[in-house]
C-alpha cells in the first residue's frame, strides 16, 4: 500500500511554481463539467487564491462549493505527477502553462519536466437544436499527451472520481459497480445506496446513477478502492489491479474512488489521447403538476435510449461529432460577440454559455418536451419566471423553441386551474426538481414583474418563430395578466421586483415600465390573433401610460436627466434594464429620448467595475448591466462591457460567474447575497438576441 506517513509535509508544500497564461481571461471559476443543475463541476480560479485557476493542486467543486473528488495523474518514465486535484500524499505536480475557455470548453496545458506536455480539454456540449444530444447529462474530459523534448517516453495516464458526486452528505453510503458496455466502453457506476427520488442535499441530487467511463482497449486497467490505496498503486506500478472494493461504505470512509489507468506505451511527438466521460443518469427527472395532476416526468434522454448504458455508449462514441458541433458553436458565438461589441464581450458570453445551459434540463417526451430550470444558488425554485426572464436572451439566441419549452410548464399548471391568483405565478415549485406549483397561491409574490415577463417572453418567442397558434392557445390567460397590468402598472403598489434582495419598494419606475411594455406586447399579440379591438385598446392604454410615466419617473432637472428608482424621489436612480424589452420587441413604445438620456446618464454614476444597480447599494447585477448595454450608445455599451470584463479578470471571488458584485472596492460581494452559477447569466447574450431573426440560424 502507498505509505501514508510520507503524506503530511508535502501537502503543505504543494505549490504550483510556474505561471499559467489565461485566455481570454482568468475567470472567477472555470466550468469543467457543467451540463445540468446536478452535473456541475467547477475549478475555483479567482485571482486571490495561490492555486486559483490551476487544475493541478486543488480540487474541483460543485457549484455550491463542496469538493468533488476528481483526480488525474500521469506517470512518465516511472515518475508520477499529478495533473488534476490534490490527492493526499502527492507532492509532485505538473506545471500548468496555459488555461483557456470557450463557450463549450475549458482547456489546460501542462508541462512535465520539459519532457512531456499534457493537454486536458473539458467539453460540455451545448446542442440547442438537437434535443437528443442536449438531453444527455454527460460531459467529456480528453487527455492528450505528447513528447516535447524529441525523446520517447513511457507513459501511463490515470484518472478517478470519488463518491462525492452521488450525494450532498458525505456520510451517506455509496454503492458501485464496474463494467463494460458492449466490449467498447469501460465504466464505473456509482449511486447512493438508498436513493431518495426528487431529493437534494446541499443542492446535490440524491438519486440516479453516476458514470465514469473510458474506452475499453489494450492497456486499460481499473480499480475501485480507498483513494490513497488506488492512487498509490498506480503511482508505484503504473497499472491498476482490475479489482473491486466490495465494502460499500460512507463517502468519507476511506474515500472510495473509481479509477482507470491507461498504458500509452512509448509516446513520441505524435500526440496520444485518452477520452473520459462523466455524467448522471436519472430516469425520473421532475415531479410536475400539470394537466394530468402530479406526474413524474422522465428525463428526455429516456425517449432516445433504453438504458443508461446505451446512453453512455452513444455519448462516449459521439466525441468527434461533439467536437465538430462545439467548434461551430464556439466560433459562432465568437464571431457574433466580437461583431456586436468586441473581444471583452466575448470574454463574457463564452463564460456564460455553459452556465446558462447548466441551469436547465430537458424532461418529458418527444411529443411534449419541457425545459426545466433551477433557480440555482438564490433559493432553488423551479421555473422561476423572473430568472427565466434575464436568462431568456441566451435561449432566444440559441434556439427560440427552448423559450417555449421553458414557458410551457407554467402555462400548463396555471391553465389547469392550479393557481388561484389573477396575476402570473412566480415559480412552479419551491425546490427543484419539484414543479408541483402553488395551489394555495402563496408563492413569493412578484405580480407586476411576472405578468410583464410572461407577456414579453411570449411575444419575443412569436417574433422568432411565427407560431401564432401558441398565441391563440394562451390568449385567455395572457389577457388575464394584461388586465392586472392595466390596473397596477401605472402606479405600482409596494412590492418586490426581481431584485428582491434589495427589498420591496413602492412606485418603482423600472417595474412600471415593464408593466407598460407588457401591455403593449399584449396589444401586438392581440393584433396577430385578429383581436382587433383589444389591439387598439391596449396600444392606446400603453401609450397613455408611457406619457404619464415620463412625468412620474424621470428627473428632468438633473444634468443629465435620468429615470428615478421610484417616482418622485429625485435623488434616486437605477439601471433601467426593462427598456431592453422595448427594443427587443420593437414596440416603439418608449421614445428614443429615453434611450438617449439613460445612455448619457450611466457614465456619470459608474464605478470601477460598472454602474450600481440602484441608489440603495454599491453592488450591481451583471445580467441587467448587459441588458442596459444592449440598448445604449456605443460608448456607454463599451463602458458596461469593459467594466464587466475587467471585473472578471480582477475579482477575488472564486465562485462560478456571479450575477451580483460590488462595482467599487475589490469587486467582491460587498453586502450582496453570494449568488453564483445562476442561469440568469444567459442574459449575457442580450446584444446577440437583439439582432433580427436570430433563431433562424443553424448551429
Ligand atoms: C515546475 O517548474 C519549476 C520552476 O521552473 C521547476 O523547478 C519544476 O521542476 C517544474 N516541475 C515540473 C513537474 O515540470
Ligand atoms: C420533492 O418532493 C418530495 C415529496 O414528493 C420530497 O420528498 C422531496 O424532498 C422534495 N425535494 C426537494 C428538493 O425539496
Ligand atoms: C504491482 O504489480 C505487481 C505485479 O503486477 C503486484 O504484485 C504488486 O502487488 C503491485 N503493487 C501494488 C502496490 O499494488
Ligand atoms: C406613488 O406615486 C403616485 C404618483 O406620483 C403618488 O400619488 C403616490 O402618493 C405614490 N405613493 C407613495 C406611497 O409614495
Ligand atoms: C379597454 O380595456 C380596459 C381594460 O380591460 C376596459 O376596461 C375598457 O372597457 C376597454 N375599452 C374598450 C374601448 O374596449
Ligand atoms: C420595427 O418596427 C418598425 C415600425 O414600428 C419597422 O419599421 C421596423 O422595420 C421594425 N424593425 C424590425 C427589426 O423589425
Ligand atoms: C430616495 O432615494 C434615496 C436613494 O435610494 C434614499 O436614500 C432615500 O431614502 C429616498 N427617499 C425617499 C423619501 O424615499
Amino acid at each position: 500500500m502507498f505509505p501514508r506517513f510520507a503524506l503530511i509535509l508535502p501537502l503543505l508544500l504543494a505549490v504550483v511554481l510556474a505561471d499559467s497564461t489565461w485566455t481570454p481571461a482568468r475567470p472567477p471559476s472555470f466550468p469543467l463539467a457543467v451540463k445540468s443543475p446536478y452535473l456541475s463541476a467547477w475549478l475555483p480560479a479567482g485571482a486571490s487564491g495561490s492555486n486559483g485557476g490551476y487544475l493541478p493542486g486543488q480540487w474541483p467543486q460543485f457549484w455550491a462549493g463542496q469538493t468533488l473528488g476528481w483526480a488525474g495523474i500521469v506517470r512518465v518514465d516511472g515518475t508520477s505527477y499529478v495533473w488534476m486535484g490534490k490527492p493526499e500524499g502527492f507532492d509532485n505536480f505538473v506545471n500548468q502553462t496555459s488555461a483557456e475557455y470557450t463557450s463549450t470548453k475549458s482547456i489546460f496545458t501542462m508541462d512535465v519536466d520539459g519532457k512531456v506536455s499534457v493537454r486536458v480539454t473539458f467539453l460540455s456540449p451545448i446542442n440547442p437544436n438537437d434535443l437528443k444530444r442536449q438531453s444527455l447529462i454527460f460531459s467529456y474530459m480528453d487527455v492528450e499527451v505528447v513528447s516535447t523534448d524529441g525523446h520517447k517516453h513511457d507513459i501511463q495516464v490515470y484518472s478517478d472520481i470519488s463518491a462525492e458526486f452521488v450525494s450532498g452528505d458525505r456520510s451517506d453510503v455509496a454503492q458501485w459497480d464496474s463494467g463494460n458496455s458492449g466490449g467498447q466502453v469501460a465504466f464505473h457506476k456509482i449511486w447512493k445506496q438508498t436513493p431518495m427520488l426528487f431529493s437534494e442535499k446541499n443542492d446535490q441530487s440524491e438519486w440516479g446513477n453516476w458514470y465514469y467511463a473510458t474506452d475499453s482497449k489494450r492497456g486499460l486497467t481499473w480499480a475501485t478502492g480507498a483513494d490513497t490505496d488506488v492512487r498509490g498503486t498506480f503511482s508505484q506500478n503504473g497499472t491498476l489491479p482490475d479489482s473491486k472494493d466490495k465494502k460499500y461504505r460512507a463517502i468519507f470512509d476511506h474515500w472510495p474512488v473509481f479509477a482507470f489507468s491507461v498504458a500509452l506505451g512509448s509516446v513520441s511527438t505524435e500526440p496520444v489521447n485518452t477520452l473520459f466521460t462523466i455524467g448522471l443518469c436519472q430516469e425520473d427527472a421532475i415531479q410536475f403538476l400539470g394537466k394530468h395532476g402530479v406526474v413524474s416526468l422522465p428525463s428526455l434522454w429516456t425517449e432516445y435510449f433504453d438504458t443508461d448504458q446505451a446512453a453512455l455508449t452513444f455519448f462516449h462514441h459521439d466525441y468527434d461529432n461533439a467536437v465538430e458541433a462545439s467548434d461551430k458553436l464556439d466560433s459562432k458565438v465568437a464571431t457574433d460577440s466580437i461583431a456586436a461589441a468586441g473581444t471583452d464581450y466575448l470574454t463574457i458570453t463564452s463564460l456564460a454559455a455553459r452556465q446558462a445551459f447548466g441551469g436547465v434540463e430537458l424532461a418529458g417526451t418527444k411529443q411534449k418536451p419541457y425545459l426545466f430550470l433551477k433557480e440555482i444558488s438564490s433559493d432553488g425554485n423551479t421555473q422561476t419566471v423572473d430568472v427565466m426572464f434575464p436568462a431568456f436572451p441566451g435561449f432566444l439566441y440559441m434556439n427560440p423553441d427552448l423559450v417555449k419549452m421553458l414557458l410551457d410548464p407554467l402555462f400548463e399548471n396555471q391553465e389547469s386551474g392550479h393557481y388561484p391568483n389573477q396575476y402570473s405565478m412566480h415559480d412552479l415549485g419551491s425546490n427543484f426538481p419539484n414543479a408541483t406549483g402553488h395551489e394555495d397561491g402563496k408563492d413569493e409574490a412578484m405580480p407586476l414583474e411576472e405578468c410583464g415577463n410572461m407577456l414579453i417572453m411570449v411575444l419575443a418567442y412569436w417574433q422568432q418563430t411565427g407560431n401564432t397558434q401558441y398565441l391563440r392557445e394562451h390568449y385567455k390567460i395572457l389577457n388575464q395578466w394584461t388586465q392586472y397590468l392595466i390596473d397596477e402598472a401605472l402606479i405600482p403598489k409596494e412590492q418586490l421586483s426581481t431584485d428582491d434582495f434589495a427589498g420591496p419598494l413602492v412606485n418603482q419606475t423600472n417595474l412600471a415600465l415593464k408593466g407598460m411594455i407588457g401591455i403593449q406586447a399584449m396589444a401586438n399579440i392581440a393584433a396577430h390573433t385578429s383581436h382587433k379591438a383589444d389591439a387598439k385598446n391596449y396600444s392606446s392604454i400603453a401609450a397613455d401610460y408611457i406619457d404619464e410615466w415620463q412625468t412620474l419617473g424621470i428627473n428632468k432637472n438633473s444634468t443629465p436627466p435620468h429615470t428615478t428608482l421610484n417616482y418622485g424621489n429625485e435623488s434616486s436612480w437605477g439601471i433601467l434594464y426593462n427598456l431592453y424589452a422595448d427594443a427587443l420587441l420593437n414596440t416603439s413604445l418608449v421614445p428614443a429620448s429615453v434611450y438617449a438620456q439613460q445612455s448619457d446618464f450611466y457614465p456619470t454614476v459608474a464605478g470601477k467595475y460598472g454602474v450600481p444597480l440602484d441608489t440603495r447599494h454599491a453592488y450591481t447585477k451583471t445580467d441587467w448591466e448587459i441588458w442596459a448595454a444592449a440598448v445604449a450608445s456605443d460608448d456607454t455599451r463599451d463602458m458596461f462591457i469593459s467594466g464587466i470584463a475587467k471585473w472578471i479578470e480582477e475579482t477575488p471571488l472564486d465562485v462560478p460567474f456571479t450575477d451580483i458584485y460590488e462595482t467599487g472596492g475589490d469587486g467582491g460581494f460587498g453586502d450582496a447575497p453570494h449568488f453564483r452559477a445562476r442561469p440568469v447569466m444567459g442574459g449575457a447574450f442580450a446584444l446577440l438576441a437583439l439582432q433580427p431573426n436570430q433563431g433562424a440560424h443553424a448551429w
